[in-house]
């Protein structure tokens, strides 16, 4: 272990966070415990034997969909900071953000996973897996989630925080970027970065958050993509968790093996390990028999993908597929139901 170079002993590893602030974001986005994934107690043993189908919901119980965030994303101001919208998953306080971004498809800039994400332009017309492409009053969406867990040393929002087209943070005008400086192109992404305050990476959520490793001004110090969290709707629109992109990076903080990214089945079980699971439905014996995911404008079209809860590998018990629940909050701006400042009803 300790000549992995990724390896941080344990006390130095809570005296970085302590000294980085984070119980205070900890407190400012509802409560969320850092040390609790950044060191789990129970590291190597899986919390649950597959993810969770998961839905989302407000704060105030109700659960929420495609239109409830697009008109968020639509009515919020964006001049400095797009509205932070969390939600945890797999497993209790670990934070993701819900993204929406307008006029875009979001599609898969991959080649493969053993080649790593090298920087290509997206080619194909197929929606990511596991994204939300829709439609409202005429205009195209893409619904995403990527995990809100820092992949250099784990920090988590505010500090890790989502900036939309043009509205460049301080920090990042620090390191190169600027938007249209005479003479010299564009830097700042048209649909903006999940930008670290802590230290400097930079997240194109274009590309599914994918890192700009050595893209951008300043070298990102992280050099694993965030994870994707994969997201569908049932016939209602409603928003659903169901899993975490196989061929993404596992949650940094679940790194048993921290020497480099694992794909394939070892993804699951290791961002199943360690924490607590999120707290299933009132009513479990409630699910959705059938959901879709990808690009979902229109039924008929050939990217629009069904999903059969028997054909996920959900969590059952003899009831049937037990049925999750996790809360939608934000730190700004005014969301559905009352937004206390507090995810701890996910423990509810
Ligand atoms: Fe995010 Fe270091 S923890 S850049």
């Amino acid at each position: 272990m300790a000549s992995d170079k990724n390896y941080i002993p344990e006390p130095e590893k809570r005296a970085f966070l302590k000294g980085a602030g984070l119980s205070i974001a900890a407190l400012m986005i509802g409560g969320l415990s850092m040390e609790r994934y950044v060191v789990p107690k129970d590291r190597g043993v899986p919390v649950m034997d597959n993810f969770p189908l998961a839905a989302l919901e407000d704060p105030s119980g109700t659960r929420i969909t495609t239109t409830d965030v697009i008109n968020y994303a639509a009515a919020s101001p964006s001049s400095t900071s797009s509205p932070i919208l969390v939600f945890n998953y797999p497993l209790q306080d670990e934070p993701n953000f819900l993204i929406v971004l307008k006029g875009v498809k979001v599609t898969t800039p991959k080649t493969s996973p053993s080649s790593g994400y090298a920087p290509v332009s997206p080619s194909s017309n197929a929606p990511m897996d596991g994204i939300i492409y829709t439609n409202y009053n005429g205009i195209n969406y893409s619904i995403l989630a990527v995990s809100g867990i820092c992949q250099h040393l784990g920090c988590v929002p505010p500090f890790l925080d989502y900036h939309p087209g043009k509205s460049i943070p301080f920090e990042s005008k620090l390191i190169g970027y600027q938007a249209n400086a005479p003479g010299t192109p564009a830097q700042w992404p048209d649909y903006g970065l999940i930008y670290c305050k802590c230290h400097g990476s930079q997240y194109n959520p274009l590309w599914g958050g994918r890192n700009l490793y050595n893209n951008g001004p300043a070298s990102s110090p992280a050099n694993h993509s965030l994870p994707q969290i994969m997201l569908a709707t049932d016939s209602s629109n409603r928003i659903y968790a169901y899993g975490i992109n196989s061929t993404n990076a596992v949650i940094r903080t679940h790194l048993q093996f921290p020497g480099g990214e694992t794909y394939g089945s070892q993804v699951k079980s290791e961002d199943l390990t360690g924490g607590t699971a999120i707290r299933t439905s009132r009513t479990p014996t409630v699910y959705p028999s059938t959901m879709q995911t990808g690009d979902i404008t229109s039924i008929s079209s050939p990217n629009y993908t069904p999903l059969t809860t028997s054909s996920l590998g959900l969590n059952s018990n003899s009831s049937g597929i037990i049925l999750y629940r996790t809360t939608v909050v934000s730190n700004e701006g005014t969301w559905k139901g009352s937004f206390s400042g507090s995810t701890s009803n996910n423990s509810s």
